[in-house]
């Protein structure tokens, strides 16, 4: 696919921004503003979407407010990657029919991953009838175009083809915060990891010029934002698609030399192109936060080629080993599904070996649920639910206490910590986190939210830290 088909031009945003004006205008004719709604699932990288949305609604004339009695336009941001959070959505969405009944002028929108597939859609298309507008991932650009849709034609707008997927600059955003941002550097993904629905969703890995990166970042460094957060499927893939071929590694680095007080964290990294260059990279950015979500997944070699991860157990114990060798304080995380088709009790303890090994500060834990399409969908998956809850809490056990005590290490120290925002505990009022992102809870006043302090940890559990300014 060539670049330039990839980016947008700028008339095909300008285009939307005229169907914003035109919507605004009806907007206005209500005579009050016009409330919307977003409600959001899954990742961050749904989170970040939705900001986008969010902006193209107040470019819409829209307020907004938590209450689906209130709104005149309800957004849902779907995710698909466990039918958990699918089962979750159907739900919710079922619920609406009753603010539907009590405003028939509203506007249900689905879109995000779980709207991509062509199985939901139809099962929306013939038993939601409440619904007006489902979009998958690489249509949201395109939002206002099919929102006029909807008003104009007096029909359900459904914008679910399978697309390469394109990159549009220049979206409007609400931030929902004033300190942390999202930033995605990359979209889609295409390592087709067997048991994944996100490539089949998401579309085609596509880099953002380093350019856009770079303004954007400092953008919002010279607004005041502290916190960072690059986003992507892969950020280790980031500038493989680029003309002028540039790694993650080298974006970081430019992004460091951006002067001010702000750290950048990044998600998600794949073990496969993750090396010795970015751990090196890493150590020598001030910029750059202690951290590093790397997915395992696995502990067991055969397992891990099954899910087409690209990488052995060894391999991967040697890249943790080379992080910590550039960057002995490392605050490491990862991804660990339980009970892929066909493992075994014994693979499935092997996982809980590496996690013994390796030590991880904290573990999303997940148990295998099959996803319709996906290769792994159709192996043989011999092991009852019952047995796999079995080895996921054997694996919850052996990391619940090592977080314990990794976590007990930080009482009595210093640590310095970015005070992100209020957790409504009366004893501990402030969230914080530290360089390496793990979460304190803190004593102290509001008015330090947005600020670095220095917090000495005078407790912990399994799950965060407690500490007092010093
Ligand atoms: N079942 C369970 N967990 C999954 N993940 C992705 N697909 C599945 C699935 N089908 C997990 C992986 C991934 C994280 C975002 O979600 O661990 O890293
Ligand atoms: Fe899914 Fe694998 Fe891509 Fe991550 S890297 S989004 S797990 S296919």
């Amino acid at each position: 696919m060539e670049r330039t088909q990839v980016v947008l031009p700028a008339g095909a945003i300008r285009r939307q921004e005229e169907f914003t004006r035109r919507l605004a205008a009806l907007h206005r004719q209500r005579g009050r503003q016009t409330l919307a709604m977003v409600d959001t699932y899954g990742c961050q990288q749904n989170v970040a979407d939705s900001q986008r949305l969010m902006g193209m609604l107040r470019e819409m004339g829209c307020g907004f407010t938590r209450d689906p009695y209130a709104a005149d336009i309800i957004v849902i941001n779907t995710c698909a990657i466990r039918e958990n959070a699918e089962k979750k959505v159907f739900g919710v969405v079922g619920q609406l029919v009753h603010a539907k009944e009590k405003n028939p002028d509203l506007v249900i929108c689905l879109c995000g991953c779980m709207a991509q597939q062509e199985a939901v859609a139809g099962r929306i298309k013939n038993s939601y009838r409440h619904v007006n507008l489902v979009f998958g991932p690489q249509a949201l650009w395109k939002f206002p175009e099919l929102l006029y849709g909807v008003y104009t034609d007096e029909k359900r707008v459904f914008s679910i083809a399978d697309e390469h997927g394109s990159i549009a600059e220049g979206l409007p955003v609400v931030r929902e915060s004033d300190v942390k941002a999202w930033v995605s550097i990359m979209y889609g993904c295409n390592n087709f990891c067997s048991y994944c629905i996100v490539p089949y969703v998401r579309g085609r890995e596509r880099s953002r010029e380093a350019s856009d990166i770079l303004a954007e970042v400092r953008e919002l460094v010279e607004a005041g934002y502290k916190e960072i957060t690059l986003l992507g499927q892969n950020v280790n893939s980031y500038g493989k698609d680029l003309d002028m071929p540039m790694d993650f590694a080298d974006l970081l680095k430019e992004i460091d030399r951006i002067p001010g007080d702000y750290l950048i964290r990044f998600m998600t990294s794949h073990p496969k192109d993750a090396g010795r260059k970015l751990f090196e990279t890493m150590a020598a950015c001030p910029h750059v936060a202690r951290q590093l979500h790397l997915p395992v997944q696995s502990g067991s070699s055969r397992v891990l080629q099954a899910m087409n991860r690209g990488y052995t157990r060894e391999q991967y114990l040697e890249k943790v080993r080379m992080a910590r060798e550039a960057m002995p304080d490392i605050v490491l995380t990862s991804d660990i599904i339980i009970g892929f088709p066909g493992e075994t009790e014994e693979e499935a303890m092997e996982t809980v070996s590496l996690i013994e090994e390796v030590r991880y500060d904290a573990l999303f834990t997940f148990i295998y649920s099959p996803r319709p399409g996906t290769p792994a969908a159709k192996l043989p998956d011999p092991a009852a639910r019952t047995e796999k809850q079995v080895w996921f809490d054997r694996l919850l056990d052996s990391q619940n206490r090592i977080s314990g005590e990794l976590h007990r290490a930080y009482i009595g120290k210093t640590v310095r910590v970015l005070v992100d925002g209020e957790n409504g505990d009366e004893a501990w009022p402030l969230s914080s986190r530290t360089h390496g992102g793990r979460l304190v809870h803190l004593k102290g006043d509001k008015t330090l939210i947005g600020q670095y302090a220095e917090a000495r940890i005078t407790d912990s559990n399994t799950w965060a830290l407690f500490g007092e300014l010093v």
